[in-house]
């Protein structure tokens, strides 16, 4: 993209929960010479926050194609927190794909995805328009994670068939996330498996395995960039605790599957445009282990992410996705994943940034 736009880029939904955060950590490391604003649907809260942080701002709701032509006319990335993205993404990818603005995003509606790509692939390839779904939490870590891994274990001159990616964590949980998830029950959208479901125990890390609640997103994003077959899990201390932790997962499948469910869940979890305290944000951590399989000596790489994982962890890989495009240094047009677009050049962003460090056993 050639052409000079008003703003470099812009933060749309960026008045809620992940928005405002989005909208902060921005604020506190943009270059001095970004031209960057903020987007959404309601004005009101639009100028409250415009006027916090001393940016201009467009009112653009998601289902208004020419208020969303107007923001992505005007400039050259549109980073979108408005979601369920079901509900509220199309016409946003429509029009940035049209108006030739780079677009990155935070959801894990894998369906979504796909249905994007399929209606608007082909004109974003011949538009030459950059799409990153998924940049946040889900699927930054694995994506970025995977293919360094994946580089290290070529650089000793192997191949492997299957890898794992292990996560410990701590956090909250956002209004978005619950109604992007009960979005996805209601719909009846089937989720796809994760690729090993079950408790196991992982010797190298002397720990038990159990179901990861985003690993199908996950894995379905390593996958779309190599050939090796990952797998995803948490971690727990113990057989107990893992059997403990995928019942209590099982449990909440099962309330999302029924509407009496579905309501006990709206009742009683975050609404739209809440999320955790300040406290349970600052926190929050992610450990994440990517291991050989099978493998007397196995290549460890662990990547430490400090903060809470649906806030701190997803606002800072959006937005570093964000500074990467702006400095036009996507590899991969259409629609790509963080690995394919951005790969080392955003992982050398996140560790400069302290975003993120890494451990590996072989050095
Ligand atoms: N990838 C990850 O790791 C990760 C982590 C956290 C969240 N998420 C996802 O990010 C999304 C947002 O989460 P959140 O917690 O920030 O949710 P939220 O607080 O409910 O924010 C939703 C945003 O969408 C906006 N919106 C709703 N209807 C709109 C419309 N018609 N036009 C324009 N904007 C509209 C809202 O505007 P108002 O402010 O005016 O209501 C708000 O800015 C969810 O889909 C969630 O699943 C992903």
């Amino acid at each position: 993209m050639t052409e000079i736009r008003q703003f470099d880029l812009i933060i749309h939904g960026a008045t809620g929960f992940t928005g405002r955060l989005a909208v902060r950590e921005l604020s506190r490391i943009a270059p001095p010479n970004l031209r960057w604003a903020i987007s959404g649907r309601n004005s009101e809260r639009l100028t409250a926050l415009a006027t916090e942080f001393d940016r201009e701002f467009l009112v653009a709701d998601s289902f208004s194609e020419s208020q969303l032509d107007e923001l992505t006319k005007s400039c050259s990335v549109v980073l979108s927190c408005a979601g369920p993205f079901a509900s509220f993404g199309e016409k946003l990818v429509a029009s940035c794909v049209k108006n030739k603005c780079n677009y990155a995003d935070l959801t894990g509606e894998s369906h979504w995805i796909e249905e994007m790509t399929a209606k608007y692939g082909a004109q974003a390839l011949a538009n030459e328009v950059t799409l990153i779904p998924s940049s946040g939490f889900d699927s930054v870590p694995a994506s970025l994670g995977a293919q360094e891994f994946l580089k290290r274990i070529a650089l000793d001159g192997r191949t492997i068939k299957s890898f794992g990616g292990y996560y410990s964590m701590r956090g909250g949980l956002n209004g978005g996330t619950l109604a992007s998830g009960l979005k996805l029950a209601e719909d009846k959208i089937a989720v796809p498996n994760a690729s090993r479901p079950g408790v196991f125990k992982v010797a190298a890390l002397n720990k038990y395995a159990t179901d990861f609640v985003m690993a199908p997103i996950n894995e379905r994003v390593v996958a779309l960039d190599c050939d090796v077959d990952y797998h995803e899990h948490l971690l727990t201390p113990n057989i107990f605790v893992a059997n403990l932790v995928r019942g209590y997962f099982g449990l909440l499948g099962w309330l999302m599957s029924c509407s009496v469910g579905r309501s006990v869940l709206r009742k009683l979890g975050p609404n739209p445009g809440e999320g955790p305290s300040a406290k349970i944000i600052a926190n929050g951590f992610v450990k994440h282990t990517f291991l050989e399989d099978e493998c007397d000596n196995p290549l460890r790489l662990t990547f430490t992410w400090p903060g809470d994982p649906g806030n701190t962890v997803t606002v800072r890989c959006l937005i570093h996705t964000g500074l990467a495009l702006v400095a036009s240094e996507s590899q991969a047009i259409g629609f790509t994943t963080p690995a394919a677009a951005l790969g080392n050049t955003l992982l050398q962003r996140l560790l400069d940034a302290e975003v993120c460090s890494y451990t590996c056993n072989s050095e």
